[in-house]
């Protein structure tokens, strides 16, 4: 076993040795510009990033591969999803739908609308972080243009209903967009069945280069019409300029199409270990709490508050574990989570949660060394946060 661990798979994966091995011919001898229609070097780049949209529609039950769009990530996917639609203006709609524990890539994006005078209704989830469809239902007025609920969450996990959703916004004539950077290539995903109109992914979660995503726009039943966010040669039909790093759309196609291959499997193995995790957890600590729904989650997600020990101490005190905690640490400031806020969580419990995110490299060993690590600290400073307590009231006059 090598140390340290890997155990944050929801932040990036390791590149799979496949995806590099089908990059390379890329990076050499076929390292053309696919617009550059005028000789072989461009043709064979061209039919190489045509054969990777080609994968990823299937991949996705797109019904076209004119319907996938490259970008430079999910980040990216999500601003052209909701600004691009939105700024398009179907007939003066300038409502939007989400949810307060959306990435912040929506949430950002969405907050920036609003300073351009748009609307946004931030929905609540439940305890569990599942939010209810029918709360869509009644959020959704006379102007709304777009309703965007992520596929998976990436702090607990959590699946959303989509097909209930898409169903509902079908319905309602409301566009309906999903983050599904943590759930494509790991859940079942269609977007025929979830009557997704916009769909965000990109390949560096599962072994593919980081760089790169996807932007699902439907074409037909409804055709959607969105605005671009870069503008310059007119690649991708007008809707993302720039020159496509034929190296990285090749990897990820390979790794989407490894990953959906070998998704089933791979699914059980790491829920599996998933669950083994938990159950030491469980049975070495006291007082824990498994945050999001362990019916609709994520098969290598696990995400635990370890109430009387900070996640911060925690982490410091396993430097052998690679972790991360419920907070997103994007910014120079580390907030608390607001995904464990949405969930209802005290602060102190909010500042408890660690998740814990397995993938394609996570083996039984490493689960058993993480547990015995996580309890034997999560004991130590325990036992010195009660020793202090004493000590403080000891002082007291
Ligand atoms: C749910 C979700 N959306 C969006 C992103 C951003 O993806 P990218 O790093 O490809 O921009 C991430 C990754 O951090 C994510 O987990």
């Amino acid at each position: 076993m090598k140390l340290p661990i890997y155990l944050d798979h929801h932040a990036t994966t390791p590149a799979d040795p496949r995806v590099v091995s089908a990059m390379m011919p890329y990076f050499g001898d076929d390292f053309g510009n696919p617009a550059s229609h005028t000789h072989v070097f461009g043709w064979r780049a061209e039919a190489a990033v045509e054969s990777a949209r080609e994968s990823l529609a299937r991949c996705i039950g797109a019904q076209s591969s004119s319907e996938v769009l490259f970008t430079s990530g999910a980040t990216e996917s999500d601003n052209l999803a909701l600004k691009g639609l939105v700024r398009a203006g179907r007939e003066g709609k300038n409502h939007i739908v989400t949810v307060s524990t959306e990435h912040r890539a929506v949430l950002d994006t969405c907050r920036a609308l609003e300073g351009e005078g748009f609307l946004v209704s931030l929905l609540s989830v439940g305890s569990d972080g599942l939010l209810d469809p029918d709360e869509v239902a009644r959020a959704i007025g006379p102007r709304t243009a777009l309703v965007s609920v992520m596929a998976a969450n990436n702090e607990i996990g959590t699946l959303q209903p989509l097909a209930e959703i898409g169903r509902i916004c079908r319905a309602q004539g409301v566009a309906f967009h999903s983050d599904a950077a943590q759930a494509v290539g790991k859940i079942p995903l269609d977007v025929e069945a979830a009557q997704l109109d916009l769909l965000s992914f990109c390949a560096h979660k599962i072994y593919g280069p980081k760089g790169v995503g996807a932007l699902y726009v439907r074409a037909r039943r409804p055709r959607l019409r969105i605005e671009p966010l870069l503008h310059g040669g007119g690649h991708e039909r007008g809707l993302r300029s720039g020159t496509l790093p034929v190296p990285l759309v090749v990897g990820f196609a390979k790794a989407v199409e490894l990953a959906v291959a070998e998704r089933e499997q791979e699914a059980s193995r790491t829920a599996g270990l998933r669950d083994r995790l938990w159950q030491q957890l469980r049975d070495g600590l006291e007082g824990l709490r498994r945050n999001g729904a362990p019916g609709h989650c994520l098969p290598g997600s696990l995400n635990v508050c370890f109430p009387g020990v900070e996640a911060a101490s925690l982490m410091v005190a396993l430097p052998e574990l690679a972790l991360s905690s419920g907070s997103a640490c994007t910014s120079a400031t580390p907030e608390p989570s607001h995904v464990l806020r949405a969930l209802g969580l005290a602060p102190e419990l909010v500042n408890s949660a660690l998740r814990f995110g397995l993938g394609r490299g996570t083996t039984p060993e490493e689960i058993d060394f993480a547990a015995d690590r996580v309890i034997q600290e999560v004991r130590r400073l325990r036992s010195e946060g009660r020793r202090a307590t004493v000590t403080a009231r000891s002082a007291l006059p």
